[in-house]
């Protein structure tokens, strides 16, 4: 009930009766003033006028259940229509990846506070302290073969970085392959873990790491990683960040199981590509050498042109810039 409450409140132009209130959800005065107390403990603030009802007029940020479940509602048509959110956990990957197992449906979004064993790419962690930041994994369930599957964290990273720049105004762009830069400094880290059969995909999760209100980070990325809040310099509401990415990437995703490749987003990939028209280094099998950097092609990998002025196709995990 809480939700739907949260729902009618945020998108009433008025005030909402109690009575009204009542009668919809069919439930005593006591129970919708329990409601608006939690709602005003959670941080949301509920102006409540006498023969009028209740309005909200402003909220912190407010991550819950109820908030993400309410903002996704009619948002989207699978992707994050089901929530699971804990205010602390291992790691969402490992949630999701559980639940993709016990058979949970296609675009089920585990969304957690706090993470005591965040995973990061190349079996590093993920620094995952309470209240600051975004941690979230949606779980899929693609029709397409396996070998099409890691263009899926190119749709994942292009859909954060339109979602960040639609909520911020900011200029977010992307360093290939997949992490999101703002000014020069990581700002979100994704991670895609698979279960595959030969032929078939049983379930993929795509792990996003968002620094939305982070004031410090750990002496070791301090001067390669930043926030929302460092940037902006004011606090940022996550909940609302998670909604505008879910909304993105279901419209990249649809488009991606049409075509499957990435010539939908291609041009528009590039011109966020923060490598684009720059020197990058690839770290070939037998030599490393300097190349120039052109964008991604339809499948995804980098496009580099060589001093000698021939073109080649580079892979992730060849390239260091
Ligand atoms: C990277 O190393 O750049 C990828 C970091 C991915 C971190 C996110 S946080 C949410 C999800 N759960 C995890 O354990 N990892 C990913």
């Amino acid at each position: 009930m809480k939700t739907e409450i949260l729902k009618l409140l945020r998108e009433s132009q008025d005030y909402v009766s109690g009575q009204q209130l009542c009668e919809t959800f069919g439930v005593s005065r006591t129970a919708v003033w329990k409601v608006m107390n939690q709602l005003k403990e959670e941080g949301y603030e509920v102006e409540a006028v006498r023969n009028r009802g209740y309005r909200i007029v402003g909220s912190a940020d407010v991550m819950t259940q109820e908030e993400l479940e309410s903002l996704l509602d009619g948002r989207t048509k699978w992707a994050g229509q089901h929530v699971v959110y804990s205010d602390e956990i291992d790691s969402t990957n490992i949630k999701a990846k559980q639940l993709g197992e016990e058979g949970a449906s296609h675009g089920t979004l585990v969304v957690a506070d706090m993470q005591t064993a965040g995973r990061g790419r190349r079996g590093r962690g993920w620094d995952s302290p309470s209240g600051s930041s975004i941690y979230m994994s949606i779980m899929l369930r693609p029709k397409f073969p396996p070998v099409k599957a890691p263009m899926l964290t190119i749709v994942m990273a292009y859909s954060v970085a339109r979602a960040l720049r639609t909520c911020t105004g900011l200029d977010v762009q992307i360093k290939w392959p997949n992490d999101i830069i703002l000014n020069g400094k990581k700002i979100v880290g994704i991670l895609t873990e698979m279960s595959t059969e030969i032929d078939y995909i049983n379930h993929v999760v795509i792990g996003v790491g968002i620094n939305v209100n982070t004031e410090t980070f750990p002496e070791e990325i301090a001067d390669k990683a930043t926030s929302l809040r460092i940037e902006i310099g004011e606090v940022q509401k996550r909940a609302p960040i998670v909604a505008e990415i879910m909304s993105e990437f279901e419209k990249c995703y649809e488009e991606f199981e049409k075509q499957e490749d990435l010539s939908f987003i291609q041009e528009e990939y590039n011109k966020l590509l923060v490598n684009c028209g720059k020197d990058v280094c690839i770290l070939g099998a037998k030599e490393s050498y300097q190349a120039h950097a052109l964008g991604i092609n339809e499948t995804g990998e980098l496009i580099v042109r060589r001093e000698d002025g021939s073109k080649e196709t580079v892979y992730a995990g060849e390239v260091s810039v």
